[in-house]
């Protein structure tokens, strides 16, 4: 019998995991408080129901290539980075297209979940949910919990003495919708994340004056990075990942500030309080994404084999080692392998520049050829290369290992020389 899963939320979590039981063959319940899919992605005009959820003028910060599911991209005619409305469009394309709606109890919240008397036998779980007023208690072989990070707002008034004699109003984020009713107000926008920075940037056009203050300082990173490219598909690279492992971090963090310092000094902003601290930490959150995500895929072994892919398929492992770091590397080989993985990944730069080419100009058809990507990428991937080359026994090792058991041994012996 079908082990039953409980799926709680139906956000962007949520729905993947109900995929992801269907794929393995589970039967998935998932129950969603609200009355519709997405979680936070679902705009409402208040926040009376204490969600977190996006404030109007929210667009994505990660571009369309790197936050799609690993086996859906996105219509190569969406924007790269999106407004909420349209990034919700494609969960619910997601949802109807995998057929997952059935499986969503909406307008049901998860009271409590709690091991059943003979759970070290049985491994199940009882599950308490209440709809509309009335309980329910069922009985489930495992829970996935899929409620958000950001389910309970952090709003630390005690960091602050003396603030219980501020007369003025003070909010969480998380009651932000739009900037109407901040007309003629002074408003101090506390923490420099990107919602203290979207938001005190959104109310300066209408506020008296807006103060945004910051404790540790911080880089401001745009979503564009050169040539107008998508920021995290410049830099969530393999081969940037290798190299950032392999060259010392100080010198990397000088040519990263340096670039960074460019748009504009972050010292004369008064933005680098922290010097250096904050901006160790950043690299090294974003190089180690890669390695996090890579740690996870050899778990389940999804994890794709560079050496091997070099061997069967040049052009493919080209773009996986030297291009952007895209969710469908993980659907090459393995479980839940995809068959239009590779294609996806060859034409992931096409659908990047879909969007901006609404207008066709003589000679601007063509989409990034390989010679545009080596004037891109020349530099990096001849250090690259260098550093491969550097470590090829290394390297060969690693193919010679992986093919041993399936070369004949007289071909191995020759191989060993
Ligand atoms: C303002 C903001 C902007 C963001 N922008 C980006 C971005 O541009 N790019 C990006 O990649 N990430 C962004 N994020 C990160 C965001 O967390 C993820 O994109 C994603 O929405 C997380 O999805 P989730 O399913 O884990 O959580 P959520 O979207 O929070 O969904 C959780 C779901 O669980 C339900 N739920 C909770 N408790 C219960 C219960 N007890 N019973 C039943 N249902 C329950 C909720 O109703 C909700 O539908 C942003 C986050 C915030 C706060
Ligand atoms: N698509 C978008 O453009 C967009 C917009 C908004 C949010 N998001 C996403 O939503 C998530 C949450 O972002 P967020 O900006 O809301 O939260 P966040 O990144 O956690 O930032 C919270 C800020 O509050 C500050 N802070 C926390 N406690 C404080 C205290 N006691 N005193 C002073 N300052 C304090 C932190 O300062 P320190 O840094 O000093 O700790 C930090 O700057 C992120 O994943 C983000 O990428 C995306």
């Amino acid at each position: 019998m079908a082990k039953k899963v409980a799926v709680i939320g139906a956000g962007v979590s949520g729905l993947s995991s109900i995929k992801c039981c269907v794929d393995e063959d589970l039967e998935p319940t998932c129950f969603e408080r609200s009355d519709d899919i997405g979680g936070l992605w679902k705009f409402t005009e208040s926040s009376k129901d204490g969600m977190t959820r996006v404030y109007k003028s929210l667009v994505t910060n990660v571009c369309k290539e790197m936050s799609c599911y690993s086996d859906f991209p996105f219509h190569e005619d969406y924007p790269n980075f999106m407004n909420h409305e349209k990034f919700w469009d494609y969960l619910q394309e997601f949802a109807e297209h995998f057929d997952l709606l059935k499986y969503i109890q909406f307008k049901t919240t998860v009271c409590s979940i709690t091991k059943r008397p003979d759970f070290s036998e049985t491994g199940q779980w009882d599950v308490v949910t209440e709809t509309e007023g009335k309980q329910n208690r069922a009985v489930f072989d495992a829970v996935m919990v899929c409620t958000g990070h950001f389910l309970n707002p952090h709003l630390p008034l005690e960091a602050f003495p003396g603030i219980h004699k501020f007369k003025g109003q003070i909010l969480h984020s998380q009651e932000y919708k739009i900037p109407e009713g901040f007309q003629g107000k002074r408003v101090l926008v506390i923490g420099l994340g990107n919602t203290g920075g979207d938001i005190a940037v959104e109310l300066s056009r209408t506020a008296a004056q807006v103060l945004l203050s910051t404790r540790t300082g911080t880089w401001v990173l745009g979503r564009s990075s050169d040539w107008g490219y998508p920021y995290n598909m410049m830099v969530t690279r393999r081969c940037c990942s290798f190299i950032a492992q392999v060259l010392p971090s100080r010198f990397l963090n000088w040519i990263q500030e340096r670039k960074l310092n460019k748009r504009f000094n972050h010292e004369d902003y008064g933005l680098s309080i922290t010097k250096g601290g904050v901006f160790k930490d950043t690299s090294k959150d974003k190089f180690d994404y890669i390695a996090y995500m890579d740690d996870i895929a050899a778990c389940i072994g999804t994890k794709p084999s560079i050496p091997l892919l070099f061997l069967k398929d040049p052009r493919l492992a080209w773009e996986v080692f030297f291009g952007p770091c895209t969710p469908y590397q993980y659907r090459l080989m393995g479980p839940g392998k995809w068959d239009g993985a590779r294609n996806a990944i060859l034409t992931q730069w096409d659908r990047t520049l879909k969007p901006l080419k609404t207008r066709i100009v003589p000679d601007s058809s063509k989409p990034a050829s390989m010679s545009h990507y080596l004037k891109a990428w020349g530099a990096p991937v001849l250090l690259a290369s260098l550093l491969l080359i550097c470590k090829s026994s290394l390297f060969l090792k690693l193919v010679r290992d992986k093919l041993q058991d399936r070369m004949s041994p007289y071909l191995v012996s020759l191989w060993r020389g």
